[in-house]
Order: structure tokens, then sequence, then C-alpha cells
């Protein structure tokens, strides 16, 4: 069987390189591993066959280790959204099996406002959201056309709530711009889901798209904090329906690669189990 290598840009530590690592080597692929430290947890448990095929010390945005990593293997993937699409758009010719997920799905899915607009633009549902400049009149604008509370969400390198600020009140605009760094926004209306799922998508590089269970997420200060697997309610067509959306929503990615699509669940007033489901898609691995 040949070996196939994989190179993987990593992020805090390599965390969700290192769940790659050993269904990895069970199915005889090799893996480099791009992130900060000589022993970070990915490569802990994964050691290079060959010094041609040790792991790179450097961040996962630094053009030249991304190119040192490229040279390396026959295909990259990422742990993180939030890597540098335009190199990766540049390395992509030079492997033999390309990047995936491809760099111009990595560039929607980086910016949750376009994330949004592709979403939408493929009739999927998703929470209602505006763009909204970062200063302090439009973040009331926002706050004005929306009600409070109102959810702001940078844009871009946004993970474990992190770019998120909930805004209670007018006067609270100009905290949340500089809490959020002055990073370009969108609000979203507040959604009083009942609930968050999530469902993991996988899309071959032949457009196969398969899903896992639905599962329950339990969000604290904005971080997945418990994960009840498989999803249970009294309705099991709910987690079917989530399925549905989350595969869907995969398919308008011509990617391929493992993805994470997260939704909230709402309660439908004709009926007090949960029937309707929102989405976002926040993650891709
Ligand atoms: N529009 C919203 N209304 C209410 N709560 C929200 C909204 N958007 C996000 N949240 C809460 O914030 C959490 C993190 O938001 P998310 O967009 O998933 O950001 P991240 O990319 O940081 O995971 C969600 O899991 C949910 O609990
Ligand atoms: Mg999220």
């Amino acid at each position: 069987m040949k070996t196939q290598t994989v190179g993987v840009l990593g992020k805090s530590g390599g965390q969700l390189g290192r769940m790659l690592a050993v269904p990895a080597a069970l199915l005889n692929v090799d893996l480099v591993f791009l992130d900060v430290g000589e022993h970070t947890p990915a490569k802990q448990v994964f050691a290079p066959k060959h010094p041609d095929k040790a792991h790179i010390n450097g961040a996962f945005s630094d053009p030249s280790k991304i190119r040192e990593l490229a040279s390396k293997v026959d295909v990259l993937t990422v742990e993180i959204e939030h890597v540098n699409a335009e190199i990766l758009e540049k390395v992509e010719s030079s492997l033999p099996l390309g990047v995936h997920p491809s760099p111009s799905t990595i560039r929607t899915i980086q910016d949750k406002f376009v994330q949004k607009q592709h979403l939408q633009s493929h009739g999927l549902p998703v929470s209602e959201f505006i763009e909204v400049e970062s200063t302090v009149e439009a973040v009331q604008n926002a706050a004005r056309k929306f009600g409070l509370p109102l959810m702001l969400k940078s844009r871009t390198l946004a993970y474990d709530g992190r770019g998120n600020y909930v805004l209670r009140s007018l006067d609270q605009a100009d905290e949340a711009l500089h809490t959020l760094k002055h990073r370009p926004l969108y609000a979203e209306k507040w959604v009083p889901f009942l609930g968050e799922i999530a469902v993991m998508v996988v899309r071959s590089t032949s457009g196969e798209v398969r899903s896992y269970p639905t599962v329950q997420t339990i969000h604290k200060d904005n971080i997945c904090h418990l994960v009840f697997a498989p999803f249970r309610s009294r309705d099991p067509a709910v987690a079917n329906r989530a399925r549905c959306i989350a595969e869907a929503a995969v398919k308008t990615f011509k990617s391929a690669g493992i993805f994470g699509v997260e939704m909230f669940l709402l309660q439908d007033g004709a009926s007090d189990e949960f029937v309707r489901v929102f989405l976002t898609v926040d993650d891709v691995a």
C-alpha cells in the first residue's frame, strides 16, 4: 500500500491533529505537523518515520513554514479555518493531491459574515444578520434594528466565543468595539434558542457527503463544555433534519474535508417539541 503524507497546519498545539494521528497510522497515512513548539500534543503521538518527514516548529500563518511543509507532503489540510488562505492558494498546485478543504472554501468559512451570506444564498436557514461598521453609531443602529440583546461578532479570527460580544444596552457600544479590537464586525439578531446541536460532516474529493449522528452541545462562557452523543429528543425526526441541513450546508462547499456544522434549536410556536432548526456553520477541520 502506497503511503500518502498529509501535512497539517495546526493551532493551539495541535489538539485536533492529535486526534487524527491514531486513525492516520492505521490507514498507513504519514502526518507532518506545523505548529508552534517541539512537543505539542499532535507531535507527541506521531513520530516521523524519516528525517525528511520531521514535524515543523512554526506558526501556521508563516508563509515560509507553509512552503516548507508543502515541500514534504502530498496533501495539505488544516485544523482550524483561521489560516493564510492566500499562501495555501499559491502552494496548492505544487502538491500532488492539493489542499483540502480548498483555499476558496477556507476563505468563505473564515469570514463569518461571508459564510452567512454564502449559506443564505443557497437557501439554508440562518439567523438574521447584517454587516456593521466598527463605529459606535453603526453598532447602535444595528441594535435599534434587531433589538437588545444584540450578538455582535467579529467577522474573522473568531473561535471559542472570543469574537463575540453580547450588547445589552446601547451605551455598551464603545466597550464592545474595544473588546472586539476594532476588527471588522457583523451583528446577529439574538436567537432565543432552546438548545444547541452539531453535526460533523465529511465530504470526499469525489463529492460524496456523509454525516455522523447529531450531537447536543452545552456551552459554558461560549466554549463547548459538554457533548451529549447521540442527541436525544422526543421527536427523532429532529436529529435527522439536523443532519439533512448540515449535509446540505456542506454540499454548498465544493471541497473535501471534515466540517463541523453548529445549529440552534428553536421552539416552533405550533408545538411544544423542537421542530424548527436554525443553523450556523462555524468550524472546519
Ligand atoms: N445570534 C445568537 N444569539 C444567541 N446566542 C448566540 C448567537 N450566536 C452565537 N451565540 C452563542 O455563542 C456561542 C458561540 O458563537 P459562535 O458563532 O459559534 O462562535 P465561535 O466561532 O466562537 O464558536 C454559540 O455556541 C451560542 O451559545
Ligand atoms: Mg461555535
